[in-house]
């Protein structure tokens, strides 16, 4: 099974945002690069027909500037819909229909999380089910126990070989150039460790708000949303050892050995914030405590990474939009040329995107004149831009070739939550910030013995 290509893919959600931002554009693709020949079956409670769903699909490619071409028309050609309560039985005896001679469907989950147990229950009466793949999208659980929990209910149906956790950033270009340019490098080597390395800076800043999901955005918070799997996720592609090959279970062991190494947060480093009008967003409670943003130092107990503090931060309606990574090098241990040099000089920066994506080195240089002194400069491996579009076509396309080496495992997903499970559930203070800063002026102290935050750019540089 592990190598044989899915001959249906069924779209559990089909009707829902998901489906119509990330999924249909991505099936495009994989269409027109030749990769999805396969039925596609829409299944949501919409009561809705099949020409509903092909309506649904053009109007998304439409909104994502997508050509109506022959990759459209065969996309369309590819749907089938059924409509139906995913708690009635009758249901998946039409999915099951709908796969026709289908032997190895993946299936995709874009629904609420609460709606899981009863698909997965559902999908395990399918006759198709054992040689079938499972795609759940994010929040996977909302703390420890509830990720242990969906993994048991997995497991009965599925093996852990044919389950695929979603996390996007994973299937994103500049994050895969990251591990990229680690290991295909050899002068990193010597200076990737704490003899080196005086501190890692990551910063995802958002410039929007909730964007009217404050109902579902009231039931995760920041720590939940992006912390606990994109965050956590950057941490382990930069600490990670070098993996023995490109392969699902090398690299994912790699990246298990990491979470592992990663203290519990106690909450004593970490900052929450709220920006100020979340309480008047829709769906958002007027004495919400849920943060916005969350700025924390973590602790790595590796022989690599001991005592080399890691800051994340994360939050929404912060200056721009940016995901950027700061490697920050140790001074020289003494300055030749007197004076002082100036902070946080030497450094590797990685921009994730969106859209700006760049790997920089930091570092000075001479300015003209007969004076020993120096300019920072900056030494460009990349400067490109992404178009964003690629994670969500990489990760169908992998998933439906059974490669899960861009996917969570289990005991990956399950070391991550247990890094931030404590301080889910402790209501430390959460600081209201001004829209547009960059968050609570609490967070600012964290980073000062390293010269403060880094602040990303605006302008592609
Ligand atoms: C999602 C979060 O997982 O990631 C959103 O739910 C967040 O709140 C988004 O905005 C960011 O992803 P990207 O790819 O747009 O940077």
């Amino acid at each position: 099974m592990a190598n044989s290509h899915s001959d249906a893919l069924v779209l559990f959600g089909a009707t829902g945002d998901l489906a119509y931002k990330k999924i249909f554009p991505a099936l495009q693709a994989l269409v027109r690069a030749g990769q999805l020949d396969a039925p596609v079956i829409g299944v949501a409670l919409s009561g809705w027909d099949v020409e509903r769903l092909r309506a649904r699909v053009r109007d998304s490619l439409k909104a994502h500037g997508l050509a109506d071409d022959r990759a459209s028309d065969r996309l369309c050609d590819l749907l089938r819909y059924v409509d139906g309560d995913y708690r009635d039985k009758t249901t998946f005896r039409r999915v099951g229909e709908a796969l026709g001679g289908a032997q190895r469907p993946l299936h995709y989950l874009a629904i609420p999380p609460s709606m899981f147990p009863t698909v997965i229950e559902g999908l395990g009466a399918l006759d198709s089910t054992r040689a079938a793949r499972v795609v759940v999208e994010k929040p996977f659980g909302r703390d420890l126990a509830s990720a242990r929990s969906l993994n048991g209910i997995l497991h009965r149906v599925f093996e852990e070989r044919a389950i695929f956790r979603i996390d996007h950033y994973l299937g994103k270009e500049p994050a895969q150039n990251l591990l990229y340019f680690r290991f295909a490098n050899s002068f990193l080597e010597p200076l990737w460790n704490r003899n080196h390395v005086a501190g890692v800076q990551i910063t995802m800043a958002e410039e929007f708000g909730v964007e009217g999901r404050g109902r579902f955005y009231e039931e995760v918070g920041a720590l939940r949303d992006v912390v606990q799997n994109h965050m956590l996720q950057v941490v382990a592609m930069l600490a990670l050892e070098p993996p023995v090959g490109y392969s699902a279970d090398a690299l994912r062991d790699e990246k298990t050995k990491v979470f592992k190494s990663v203290r519990t947060l106690t909450g004593k480093s970490l900052v929450r914030g709220q920006y100020q009008g979340y309480r008047d967003e829709d769906g958002v409670a007027k004495d919400s405590p849920v943060e916005t943003f969350a700025a924390m130092q973590v602790h790595l107990d590796s022989w690599r990474w001991s005592g080399v503090p890691f800051f994340i931060r994360a939050g929404k309606h912060l200056p721009l939009t940016a995901t950027e990574v700061m490697v920050e090098l140790r001074r020289p241990p003494h300055n030749v040329f007197g004076g002082e040099l100036p902070p946080n000089c030497n450094y590797l920066r990685f921009r994730l995107g969106p859209g700006h994506v760049a790997i920089a080195m930091g570092a000075l240089s001479k300015k003209p004149g007969a004076e020993m002194k120096g300019d920072e400069v900056e030494l460009y491996v990349c400067n490109t831009r992404d178009d964003e579009a690629g994670a969500y076509e990489r990760l169908i396309g992998d998933a439906m070739k059974g490669d899960a080496t861009l996917f969570a495992r289990e005991d990956g997903v399950e070391e991550a939550w247990r890094i931030v499970d404590p301080v889910l559930r402790k209501p430390t203070p959460v600081h209201v910030y001004e829209r547009g800063s960059w968050g609570p002026a609490q967070a600012g102290k964290m980073t000062e013995k390293l010269g403060g935050w880094h602040a990303p750019q605006a302008q592609a540089r």
